[in-house]
């Protein structure tokens, strides 16, 4: 079976660099399933049931998180009532919401487990990362052995290090936040399909999305600036991966970075 995982949707040019690419995507390299990362998609800063109601519709199967989780208020409504949304795991145990879901591949038997989790380096502070994603990754392993793991985190450490604990537990880790996408998809000894960074899905003449001037001025002054976000050069960051369906081991892994 074949995936393909959006790196974070940043704002109205990045739901539309979904809109528009998502399905041609989903042809081309047919598709099974679709997981994106939406926490910038609302004006640049988290997500509402409208922002993810448009990422839904553009094909997408599952929305995973990170930590712009609660910019907006709205996502109360997500995290109580939408099963296809996933918040970081390492939360503790009574906040709303879920770390990981099971879902149905549609017209096939198999299933699919999608699991998002945050980093603590340079983030802000949330339960042990890896050691809820041990124990969670093996009850999640009764249900099926199709695994995709989005590891939302800052240092490049971390992310591999979370991925190599996983190797051979999880078909893919692929990390997000950081907006840059690395180049060093990978598959691990033990079958696990890995890349640092997706990279993010909106306008790319920008500082991670936002508009250039407002984000130098900050660097050179200090004084807290409005960062709007940008308007040119969108494209969409992620990658395809292809998993054996018997095995859940990763067979193949292939950035994308596709423009509108
Ligand atoms: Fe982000
Ligand atoms: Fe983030």
């Amino acid at each position: 079976m074949k995936i393909l995982f959006i790196g974070d949707i940043v704002g109205e040019p990045g739901r539309r660099a979904v809109k528009t690419l998502a399905p041609k995507l989903r042809e081309q390299h047919a598709l099974d399933f679709v997981i994106a990362n939406g926490e910038n998609s609302a004006g640049g800063s988290g997500i509402t049931p409208r922002t993810a109601g448009e990422i839904f519709s553009a094909g997408v199967d599952v929305i995973t998180s990170g930590d712009h989780l609660w910019d907006q208020k709205e996502v109360m409504e997500l995290l109580t009532n939408e099963k296809r949304f996933l918040r970081p795991l390492n939360y503790p145990a009574d906040v709303p919401g879920r770390g990981s879901g099971v879902f149905e591949i549609p017209n096939s038997k198999l299933k699919i487990a999608v699991l998002n989790a945050q980093g603590r380096t340079f983030m802000p502070p949330l339960e042990n990362p890896f050691l809820l994603a041990a124990d969670e990754v093996m009850r999640l392993r009764g249900q099926t052995k199709i695994i995709f793991v989005d590891f939302h985190a800052e240092a490049t450490s971390e992310k591999i290090a979370f991925a190599r604990f996983l190797d051979g537990q999880v078909s893919a880790v692929v990390g997000t936040h950081t907006h840059v996408q690395t180049a060093d998809e990978q598959i691990f000894p033990g079958g696990t399909a890995y890349l640092t960074d997706a990279g993010f899905s909106g306008p790319h003449e920008s500082v991670l999305g936002r508009d250039i001037e407002p984000v130098i001025k900050r660097f050179l002054t200090g004084m807290p600036q409005r960062f709007e976000v940008a308007k040119n050069a969108v494209r969409l960051h992620g990658a395809v991966i292809e998993i054996d369906d018997a095995s859940g081991k990763a067979i193949k892994i292939q950035r994308v970075s596709e423009a509108i």
